[in-house]
């Protein structure tokens, strides 16, 4: 058994110095993505999203998963789901969400927050129709969120969309898309030694970014 307790890692990253408030966030989080990849980073678009919901008894319940980051241009951070799974039925809620990226090769972190909108559905079509088709009848097979009886029940549905889409495109269902997040605030969390990481945040005011620089 790992004695978790004693599990450090000692980070040791290039300090946050360069960044000043000419720098786009959206530019810097580009490179430090390219930079997780280099690395070598499995998976580096993996992200965690975080939604909350209020329950019956008006107390929010905040929950967390993870999705792929499929696009990001000075517009927001875009991915894909199902809009009626549990994350959907959040966001369509309650659209103030938080994304987060850990890239553990480069002792580096980003998180996000801002309000999710769907992106056009052009756009999510586009998208679906350079999926796999295995994924995109995966997309048909399962409601994604909802309680199974077996795992036979998803195969046999997607045996059954298989059958149903033999022989031609598979159509991007109603109820699939994307959101796209603009930031109003991104952080950009570098590991240091002795726990002196480097933090900067951006926060959105207009048209305009400001910079906060935060004790570790
Ligand atoms: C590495 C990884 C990538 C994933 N990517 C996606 C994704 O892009 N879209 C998605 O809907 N689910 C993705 N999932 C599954 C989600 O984490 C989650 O199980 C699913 O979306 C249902 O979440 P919900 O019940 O909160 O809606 C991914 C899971 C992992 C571990």
């Amino acid at each position: 058994m790992h004695d978790i307790a004693a599990d450090r890692v000692e980070y040791h990253g290039q300090t946050l110095d360069g960044v000043n408030a000419a720098t786009s966030p959206y530019a810097l989080f580009r490179s430090w993505l390219e930079a997780a990849y280099e690395a070598g980073n499995p998976e580096p678009t993996a992200m965690q999203v975080a939604t909350v919901a209020l329950g019956g008894d008006g107390v929010p319940r905040p929950s967390v998963r993870t999705v792929l980051l499929k696009e990001v241009d000075e517009r927001g951070f875009v991915f894909f789901s199902n809009y009626r799974s549990r994350k959907g039925r959040e966001i369509e809620a309650q659209p103030q969400v938080a994304l987060q990226w850990y890239w553990p090769a480069l002792a580096r972190a980003v998180r996000v927050e801002g309000t999710a909108v769907r992106v056009d559905r052009q756009e999510s079509e586009a998208y679906f129709a350079s999926r796999p088709r295995g994924s995109q009848l995966g997309a048909w097979a399962s409601q994604q969120s909802a309680e199974l009886d077996s795992r036979a029940e998803l195969l046999a549905a997607y045996a059954r969309v298989g059958e149903e889409f033999r022989g031609r495109e598979v159509p991007c269902p109603e109820h699939w898309g994307g959101w796209r997040v603009p930031a109003g605030a991104i952080e950009f969390w570098q590991g240091e030694p002795s726990r002196l990481h480097d933090r900067v945040r951006f926060t959105r005011e207009g048209t305009s970014w400001q910079l906060h620089r935060l004790a570790p």
